[in-house]
C-alpha cells in the first residue's frame, strides 16, 4: 500500500508498505477513505515528540471501510462505513471504565501517563496511522463507530478529533451561563472550542491568535471577538481592560507547547532545547482568567514543563483542567449538534490533498501558508 513515512524532522515521504494484517482476533483492517493532518501531528513533524522512529506511519484522523474483521469482532463487518476515534483504547480497564478513553491503561506498554493514539510515536505505543491506504484498528469492537448516513465524509473525519477536543476544551472549562470565555488558539481546535462555547451557554466569546486569516474565521465560524496578540503590548493587561479588569471566567489553551509569543521561551524551548517548548499560551491563560476561574487544557505539552506560573494559578484560586480528549465519550453530543446544523465541522476544511502529495500538505500547514485551517488527506485521490 501507498502510506506517509517519517523520515526525521521535516522529512516527510509517500511509500510502499505492506499492508496492515490482523495481529489480535479483535482488530480490523480499515481502508482509509479521508484522513486528516492535526495540529498535533505538527510537533511530531518538527522532531518535538519523543521516540518518533524514523519509519513510522503518522495519522490519528480517519475514516474508512471495514476491509476485514479478526475472528472475534462483533459490531463490525466488511464494509461497513466507520469514524474512529484517535484514541486506542481497551473498553474495560478501570480507566476506560470511567470514560477516560484517552488514559487506557491497556494499549500502551511506554506511559503511565497517556494512553495510545494512532501514528503518534512509540511514546503512544507505536501504532501506525491512518494517512495511509489501510490501517490495523485494534480494539476493532471498543472504538469505531458506524457513520450515520446523513452525515458526510468531511463531518465524520473531523469529528475524529479536531472536533470533539475542541468540544472537549469547552467542556473542562465548566461554563456556566453568561460566563465570559477566552480561547487562545484559533486553530481547527481553538475554534471549536469558541463555537461549543456559546452552545454551553456563554455570554461571550474572545479568541486570541496572531494569525489574521484564522482570526478572521474564529469570527465567522464563531462569531467570537478577536485579539491579534502582536496588536498589543500585552496581551493580558488587553484581555483585563477587555473585561472589566477581572478577567475572563473561563480560558482555554488551545495552542500547546509550540507556541509564539515570547522570544525567550522560543529560544529556551525551540533553539536550546533546554525545556521541552513554550508555556506562553498556558500563562497567558492563567493570568487572564479571573481569580477563581477556570483554566482549561486542551494544547499539547510534554511531560515535563517549567516557567509555567503555578504559584499565580494557586494564589488566585484556580481551577485547572487538562486532559487529551476521550474522543467517543464526545459522539453522542456532538452527532446531535451536527445533525441539526448547530455545529458545521467541514467549513473548516480548507485543503483536500492527495496522499501522494502529503508532504506538501504538511508543509503548508505547519507554515501556515495559503489560508490553511484544516487539511484533509485522500488516499483515493491520485
Ligand atoms: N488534548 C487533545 O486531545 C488534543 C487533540 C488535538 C489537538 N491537540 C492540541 O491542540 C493544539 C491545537 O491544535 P490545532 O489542530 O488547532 O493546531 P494549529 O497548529 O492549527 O493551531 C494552533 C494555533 O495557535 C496559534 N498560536 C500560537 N501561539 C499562540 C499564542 N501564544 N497565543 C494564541 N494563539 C497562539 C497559532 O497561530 C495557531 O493558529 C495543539 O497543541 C494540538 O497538539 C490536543
Ligand atoms: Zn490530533
Ligand atoms: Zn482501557
Amino acid at each position: 500500500m501507498r502510506a506517509m513515512v517519517y523520515r526525521g524532522p521535516y522529512k516527510i515521504r509517500v511509500e510502499e508498505k505492506d499492508v496492515p494484517a490482523i495481529e489480535h482476533p479483535n482488530d480490523a483492517i480499515v481502508r482509509v477513505t479521508t484522513g486528516a493532518i492535526c495540529g498535533s501531528d505538527l510537533h511530531l513533524y518538527h522532531g518535538l515528540m519523543p521516540d518518533t522512529r524514523i519509519g513510522h506511519t503518522f495519522g490519528h484522523e480517519f475514516i474508512g471501510v471495514v476491509e476485514q474483521v479478526g475472528p472475534s469482532v462483533q459490531n463490525l463487518t466488511v464494509g461497513d462505513r466507520v469514524m474512529v476515534p484517535f484514541n486506542i483504547f481497551c473498553g474495560s480497564c478501570w480507566f476506560c471504565a470511567r470514560g477516560l478513553y484517552s488514559n487506557c491503561h491497556n494499549v500502551n506498554p511506554n506511559a503511565t501517563a497517556v494512553g495510545a493514539i494512532y501514528g503518534y510515536s512509540h511514546t503512544t505505543g507505536g501504532y501506525d496511522g491512518g494517512q495511509a491506504e489501510y490501517v490495523r484498528v485494534p480494539f476493532a469492537d471498543v472504538g469505531p463507530t458506524l457513520i450515520p448516513d446523513w452525515m458526510s465524509d468531511e463531518d465524520a473525519v473531523l469529528l475524529t478529533d479536531a472536533v470533539p477536543t475542541g468540544y472537549f476544551g469547552a467542556q473542562l472549562g465548566e461554563i456556566v451561563e453568561g460566563d465570559t470565555v477566552v480561547v487562545f488558539g484559533a486553530g481547527p481546535v481553538g475554534l471549536v472550542a469558541a463555537k461549543s462555547a456559546w452552545l454551553m451557554g456563554a455570554g461571550r466569546v474572545m479568541v486570541i491568535d496572531h494569525l489574521e486569516y484564522r482570526l478572521e474565521k474564529a469570527r465567522s465560524f464563531a462569531h467570537a471577538e478577536t485579539f491579534n496578540f502582536t496588536e498589543y503590548d500585552d496581551i493580558v493587561v488587553a484581555m483585563k481592560r477587555a473585561t472589566d479588569h477581572l478577567g475572563a471566567d473561563v480560558a482555554i489553551d488551545a495552542v500547546g507547547a509550540e507556541a509564539d509569543g515570547n522570544l525567550l521561551q522560543h529560544v529556551t524551548s525551540a533553539t536550546l532545547k533546554l525545556q521541552g517548548g513554550s508555556p506562553v499560551a498556558l500563562n497567558w491563560a492563567i493570568d487572564s482568567v479571573r481569580k477563581g476561574g477556570t483554566v482549561s487544557v486542551v494544547g499539547a505539552y510534554g511531560p515535563i514543563f517549567s516557567a509555567v506560573k503555578f504559584g499565580d494559578a494557586v494564589n488566585k484560586g484556580l481551577t485547572l483542567r487538562m486532559n487529551q480528549c476521550p474522543v467517543k465519550r464526545q459522539w453522542p453530543r456532538l452527532f446531535e449538534h451536527v445533525r441539526n446544523g448547530h455545529l458545521r465541522p467541514s467549513e473548516l476544511v480548507t485543503h483536500r490533498i492527495p496522499l501522494e502529495h502529503i508532504a506538501e500538505g504538511y508543509h503548508i500547514f505547519s507554515a501556515k501558508l495559503d489560508g490553511c485551517i484544516k487539511p484533509l488527506v485522500l488516499p483515493g485521490a491520485a
